[in-house]
This record gives C-alpha cells, sequence and structure tokens, in this order.
C-alpha cells in the first residue's frame, strides 16, 4: 500500500479536493489517500461547503471528509505528503526530524509543468471562481502524481 497525504490550512478547503480527486484516479487497494491541516482551527468539522460544491459539480463526493490535523506521526505512516503552498511547506518541514521525513514532503503543483504558481491559492476569504481555479489546478496536480505513481 503506498500512503499519501494531502495538506493545507485548514484542511476544509484545498487539502478535502485534493485528497477526493487523487483517491478518484488511483486504485484503493493499492493507494490510500488522505488530508490534514496544518491548523487546528476546524478539526472534526466537514469540508468547506464551497469545496463540497465545486467537487460535486464535477461528479466527485467529498462530503464525507472530517477534519484533522497533521501530527509529526504522520511521518512514518505517509510516503508521500503534498503541500498545497510554501506557507505549508515551511510549517510542515519545521515538523521534520530527519531528512528522510523532509524528503516526503513536496509542493503538489512543483510538476505540474503547465501551470505557473507553485502555490495553490488559499480560496477561503474568496468565490466560487477561486474554488473552480483550486479544483482544476487539483485536477492537473493529480493527474501528474497518477502518471508518477502508477
Ligand atoms: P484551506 O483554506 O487551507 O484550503 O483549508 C483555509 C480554511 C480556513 C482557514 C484558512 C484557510 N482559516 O483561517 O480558518
Amino acid at each position: 500500500m503506498t500512503r499519501i497525504l494531502m495538506i493545507c490550512l485548514g484542511n476544509i478547503c484545498r487539502s478535502p479536493l485534493a485528497e477526493g480527486l487523487l483517491q478518484s484516479k488511483l486504485p484503493n487497494n493499492l493507494f490510500d489517500v488522505d488530508s490534514a491541516g496544518t491548523g487546528a482551527f476546524h478539526i472534526g468539522n466537514s469540508p468547506d461547503p464551497r469545496s463540497i460544491a465545486v467537487a460535486r459539480k464535477h461528479g466527485l463526493d467529498i462530503s464525507g471528509q472530517k477534519c484533522r490535523q497533521f501530527k509529526v506521526e504522520d511521518f512514518d505512516v505517509f510516503d508521500h505528503i503534498f503541500v498545497m503552498d510554501a506557507s505549508n511547506y515551511r510549517d510542515i518541514t519545521k515538523l521534520a526530524r530527519n531528512q528522510n521525513d523532509v524528503t516526503k514532503v513536496a509542493l503538489i503543483l512543483d510538476d505540474a509543468s503547465s501551470i505557473n504558481n507553485t502555490d495553490v491559492p488559499d480560496p477561503y476569504h474568496g468565490g466560487n471562481q477561486d474554488f473552480e481555479k483550486v479544483y482544476h489546478l487539483l485536477d492537473e496536480a493529480s493527474d501528474i502524481i497518477v502518471e508518477r505513481l502508477l
């Protein structure tokens, strides 16, 4: 089993979409995909209604996910940890205990060649079009991850 963890700040907007998208593209008997937040504000909550809505519009159901916070033991459980932006990268690598932990962490857009920015912009204070943009960035990024992992 290959285990992949998606990280953002709140674990209610971006990483739930990243989790749902990647999970839908990989065989579930071989890959386990989860998500978590660096922050603790929304622990136990469902994804943001705007993330649920944009996913549903594209045929993906993420409504059953529950927010949790990243914990250092996640470095032992997961093989790949994809973060949404540079600030997530700093927060997660700060918790790394050794170089092996650090090498598991990557910016999710780093290998998405057609995308110019390396951060998935935080849509929390934005509108539906910002969530739509995040969906498309993560759709492309997850295709690239699948190509590399399968
Ligand atoms: P996310 O968006 O990191 O994509 O889940 C955010 C959600 C909530 C907050 C910040 C970002 N917040 O400050 O509550």
